[in-house]
Order: C-alpha cells, then structure tokens, then sequence
C-alpha cells in the first residue's frame, strides 16, 4: 500500500497556523497527533540537525524504531553523511527563511536540533523557522563540564575575552583545543611571548599563532595521554570551549592532577523550549510527541492496518 499524501497539523481546521513552542507539552503534542493520526496514513518525518555524536546515536535509535521517516541535515564541514541511517542531506539551508520553506516542503512533523553546543547560529534558525511553521522543536544538548575541587578554570563568554585573559597573565606554553576554525580570535594574545600548542582534527587554513605546533588528532583522549602531553610540552594553560562528554575531558582531569590552570570558554546562549541532555531524553520526547509506543510500531500510522 502506498502512503497516501499527509495532512500537515499546521493546515489542520482549528489549529493555530503558529503553534507557541514554548507552550507546547508532550501531552499536547501527543494529542495533536492522535487527531492527526485518525486523517493519515503515512508514518511522521522528523528533521534532525546533526553534526554530534548524540545526533548520530538518535538516528540510529529512531531508524530501528520503524514507525518514522528521520532525515538527518549536516552543515557538511567535516562529519559524513555516508554512515548514517535513514535519509540525509547535506549543506546549509539558506537561514530561518530557507528552514523554514524546507519544514513546509518536506512535510516535517518536528524537528530535533542536535547541533554541536558552540554552533552558535542554526539553534536560533530552528527556533524562528519552527515558530512560523508550528513545527514543534527539542534541542537535545550534552550537559557541559562543571568544575571540579581542584580545578584551575577561568571561564570567559567568548573566545575574544579569552584573547585578554592569556595575553594579560603569565602564561608561556598554552595548549589551545578549540578546533581550527576561530584560532584568529586568540590571535591579539601571540605576541611572540607564549609558545603555542594547537590541536585539531583536521590542519588549519591558516595559522594566527606564532610560534606553534600542530598536533592532528582526533578523540577520545586518555588521562594518561593527556598528561604526558601537558608533561613533555610543558604547557601552562589548556584553552577549551565547555564543550562537555566523555571524548575530550579527560585533558581537564590531567589539567586537575598537574594544577595546570584552564581557560574555558562557556557557551553561547540558546533559545527557550524543549530540551533534552540525553538521547534517551530525546528519544522519549519523540515518541511522546507522537503518541508512538514504547517499542515502535509503524502500523500506527497506516489508517486500516
Ligand atoms: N561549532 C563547533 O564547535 C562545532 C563542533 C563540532 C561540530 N559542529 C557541527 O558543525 C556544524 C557547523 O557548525 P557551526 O559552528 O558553523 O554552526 P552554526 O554557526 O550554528 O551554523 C552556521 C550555518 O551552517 C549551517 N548549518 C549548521 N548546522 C547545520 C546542519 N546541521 N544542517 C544544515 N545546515 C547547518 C546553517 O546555514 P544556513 O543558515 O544556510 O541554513 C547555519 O546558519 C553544525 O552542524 C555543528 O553541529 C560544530
């Protein structure tokens, strides 16, 4: 049986084109859908801004669900799409307007924003994009790093504040593990008066620092790594975002052991609403959006069956 073609709950008679997502509720959502349920026969689509490893984990959770279509977006910088369930598409989508036109297009029933916790900008344009469209929304962040006794931590709002803190202090051998994109924000500190450690992924385009080595590597990390890294280069400062998990902490723990002083930058702020640390958080606000079961079970959604 073919699916037959969905009525969307924005286009449903006494339903406000622009549902408020801050008001919305698993509940209500849930009985959105019940209604929606009773009109249509083919399973939801659900958007999921990925680029994370949570994101990844989440699509193959609801993939083997079978109950739902998850199309997971990537920006394209470096993740691949290749190994990931269900559908995908790649590259960005023109701002909240393209969003937007894209949640009507494709017919999207909610979207889960998975993005990375300092991709400051496409949180904001899943929230306008969503509000106009009343597509409901969760973010689904990992929880950042607390501080622990012991900790060394500086923590700054941005990266250019950061620039300040190591230029004005004592430092002399800094370990910088921000990725390679923004390295120029910490520019006006190399002054020629602190040596550079870098490390990232992938090389960078361009280097702001100087003098510095690059390390290419990829996570996770051990404590017993981390330390003897901080040991042979004797680093003074460790430059992180607060970008929380299990993959990158442990250079914080060997900062602890060593009472090597941290420079964290926090994160950038994020719009009002649903949200979730966990995939299993993210997980059961899907199913309870939908109203599906516990177990999965497309039959659900086929009028008939
Ligand atoms: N920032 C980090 O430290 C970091 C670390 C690891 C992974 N990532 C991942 O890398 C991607 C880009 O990071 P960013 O810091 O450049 O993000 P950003 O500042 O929030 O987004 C910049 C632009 O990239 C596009 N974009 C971002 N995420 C997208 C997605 N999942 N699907 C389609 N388009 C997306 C959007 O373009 P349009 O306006 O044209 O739609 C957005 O306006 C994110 O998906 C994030 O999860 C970022």
């Amino acid at each position: 049986m073919g699916f037959a073609p969905r009525l969307q709950l924005r286009d449903s008679p006494g339903l406000s084109p622009v549902f408020p997502v801050t008001a919305l509720d698993a509940t209500s959502l849930a009985l959105r859908h019940s209604i929606h349920a009773t009109t249509v026969t083919d399973p939801p689509r659900l958007l999921l801004l990925g680029g994370t490893s949570e994101a990844g984990r989440l699509a193959e959770a609801l993939c083997a669900r079978g109950d739902l279509v998850v199309v997971t977006s990537l920006a394209g910088r470096t993740a691949s799409a290749a190994a990931l369930p269900g559908q995908h598409r790649t590259g960005g989508f023109g701002g909240t307007e393209g969003l937007a036109a894209y949640l009507r297009a494709e017919r999207i029933s909610a979207l889960v924003d998975a993005t990375h916790p300092f991709a400051a900008r496409m949180r904001w344009h899943a929230y306008e994009a969503c509000n106009r469209t009343g597509v409901p929304r969760l973010r689904l962040e990992r929880p950042p790093w607390q501080a622990q006794p012991g900790d060394r931590w500086t923590v700054v709002a941005t990266l250019a504040a950061g620039a300040t803190v190591i230029g004005s202090g004592p430092f002399r051998r800094v370990f910088v593990t921000i990725g390679r994109g923004e390295l120029a924000a910490l520019a006006p500190a190399s002054d020629g008066r602190r040596r550079w450690l870098v490390r990232c992924l992938d090389p960078p385009e361009r280097l702001p620092l100087h003098p510095a080595e690059v390390v290419l590597d990829r996570g996770p990390f051990s404590v017993d790594g981390e330390t003897a890294l901080l040991v042979r280069h004797r680093i003074d400062l460790v430059v992180t975002k607060n970008s929380g998990g299990d993959a990158t902490a442990a250079k914080l723990e060997a900062a602890r052991n060593l009472g090597v002083a941290v420079l964290v930058i926090d994160r950038p702020p994020s719009p009002e609403g649903p949200s979730a640390t966990t995939v299993a958080g993210a997980l059961e606000w899907v199913r309870a959006s939908f109203g599906l079961s516990a177990q999965g079970d497309a039959s659900s959604w086929r009028r008939g069956e």
